[in-house]
């Protein structure tokens, strides 16, 4: 895993806005379409502002032949809920960067269809030909997606009830715990270890032990971002506060330092 501590957040935007350019534009060179798998929470949102302005500012690639895919998505939200994860990635980014609509996808929330949805998600990224690069969050109590603490390390797109402690996160977004629904669809660990090249971004000292807990403790479904550890190609993007509590921080600092130019983002 390479490990890169940074400035502060907007630092982290920056260099995650690279990787993703860098895709979209290496893609649109080949003629084939860039496949981004998208997070919505707090963290990639100055990543995606980034990524307009850039738009904005004619700066940017151009996104008209961009695939995306969301992580996860609330079950139980009334159609067109403004905090259902297919309209806040549409709000906060795809919209703004000119991805078409119908290329933004997400797992499919539908009440009657909701025992099909996963095997139906998974098989919408196989078409698209996989993931090339998956933005990812990190929950406070180590959780990759929706996939909570105690989801097996090959799960797939399905089904989870979410903790009280994730409720109790989101809670911002709803005004209350009880608002928050309590069931979601989410890709799996397994789904997110099959994209190209894994991005994980955290900010903030909230996010210091579940960080350690990733990326330096034992590979196991009590932190399932852990699960990061078997990938052969994962950015693990950090601020000075999230990176506060790994032991090898010093050593993280040093490769990064040295790396060869022709490695890349
Ligand atoms: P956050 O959420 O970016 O809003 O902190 C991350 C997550 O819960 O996965």
């Amino acid at each position: 895993m390479e490990v890169v501590v940074l400035d502060d957040s907007a630092a982290v935007a920056s260099l995650a806005a690279d990787t993703i350019e860098d895709v979209v534009r290496r893609r649109a060179a080949a003629n084939t379409a860039a496949v981004l798998g998208l997070a919505t929470g707090s963290t990639p949102l100055a990543t995606y502002e980034e990524l307009s302005r850039r738009t904005r500012d004619d700066r940017g690639p151009s996104y008209a032949g961009v695939v995306t895919f969301n992580l996860d998505e609330y079950v139980g939200l009334p159609d067109g809920h403004e905090q259902s994860y297919l309209a806040t990635i549409r709000r906060e980014f795809t919209d703004a960067v000119g991805v078409p609509p119908e290329r933004v996808h997400g797992p499919d929330p539908t009440e009657e269809t909701l025992p099909s949805a996963g095997e139906r998600y998974e098989a919408a990224i196989e078409q698209a030909g996989g993931i090339d690069v998956q933005i990812l969050g990190i929950g406070s109590d180590g959780h990759l997606a929706f996939n909570e603490p105690g989801s097996s390390l090959a799960s797939l797109t399905r089904i989870k009830t979410l903790t009280a402690t994730t409720r109790r996160d989101n809670a911002r977004f709803f005004g209350s715990p009880d608002a928050v629904p309590r069931h979601v669809l989410t890709q799996g660990l397994g789904t997110i270890t099959r994209a190209g090249h894994l991005l994980l971004l955290a900010t903030g000292e909230g996010k210091a032990d579940a960080v350690a807990a990733a990326v330096e403790g034992p590979v196991s479904a009590t932190c399932p971002a852990s699960v990061l550890q078997l990938h052969r190609h994962v950015s693990v993007l950090l601020d000075e506060a999230a990176a506060s509590r790994l032991v090898r921080l010093d050593y993280y600092r040093e490769v990064y330092a040295d790396k060869p130019d022709w490695q890349g983002i």
